[in-house]
């Protein structure tokens, strides 16, 4: 099985993925061995911030060609979400923007597990419940969802592994309904 990771956010130091790296571990030491589990970088995609007068200008940039061939070739995706203001970052929103332009079915009816993080007590709960409650109109096949609050007190940075044996449990219940395509 063939497994796409990505947080959805440009930061380095980034929390999310951590998580996403976390969860893809996981799957591979519970689940299937034999996964392949590529995590890939948002900067890697970074394209103008959308608009309809460079796309009617220049079309569509190859960033978002290659960011929907990475969704294809996978047999199922997870993403960790990082919330600003209550909402996607600015960089997955644009990514997301411009490869929904070639479709609408971004995640092309893959199985996904979302997930999100913050420092603090709500868990990046809010951008999950976005990204859970549009998914079917974007070809996401939500798979199950997780929000992991206080990421700092969760999460054990040395073994990087979550603690909590809840969050651990939930975690992997959604991996298990991971298969690969036939
Ligand atoms: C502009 C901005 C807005 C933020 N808004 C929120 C927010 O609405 N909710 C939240 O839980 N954390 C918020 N945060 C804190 C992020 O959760 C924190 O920076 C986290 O590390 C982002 O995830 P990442 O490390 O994976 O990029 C915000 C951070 C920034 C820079």
């Amino acid at each position: 099985m063939k497994v796409l990771a990505f947080a959805a956010t440009t930061s380095s130091q980034s929390i999310n993925k951590q998580l996403a790296a976390y969860a893809g571990q996981l799957l591979k030491s519970e689940f299937d061995g034999n996964a392949e589990v590529e995590m890939i970088d948002l900067n890697d995609f970074e394209m103008p911030i959308y608009s309809a007068d460079r796309e009617a200008e220049s079309g569509i940039p190859e960033q978002a060609h290659a960011f929907r061939n990475k969704i294809g070739e996978a047999d199922a995706v997870i993403i960790s979400f990082a919330e600003h203001n209550g909402s996607y970052t600015a960089a997955y929103k644009n990514t997301f923007d411009w490869t929904s332009r070639i479709d609408m079915k971004v995640y092309q009816d893959k199985p996904v597990i979302l997930l999100a993080t913050s420092p603090g007590p709500g868990g990046a709960q809010s951008v999950l419940g976005s990204a859970v409650g549009s998914a079917p109109y974007f070809g996401m096949d939500v798979k199950g969802s997780l929000s992991v609050p206080s990421f700092y007190d969760q999460f054990d940075a040395e073994k990087r592994e979550l603690i909590d044996e809840e969050l651990i449990a939930q975690l992997k219940s959604a991996l298990a309904t991971l298969k690969p395509v036939q």
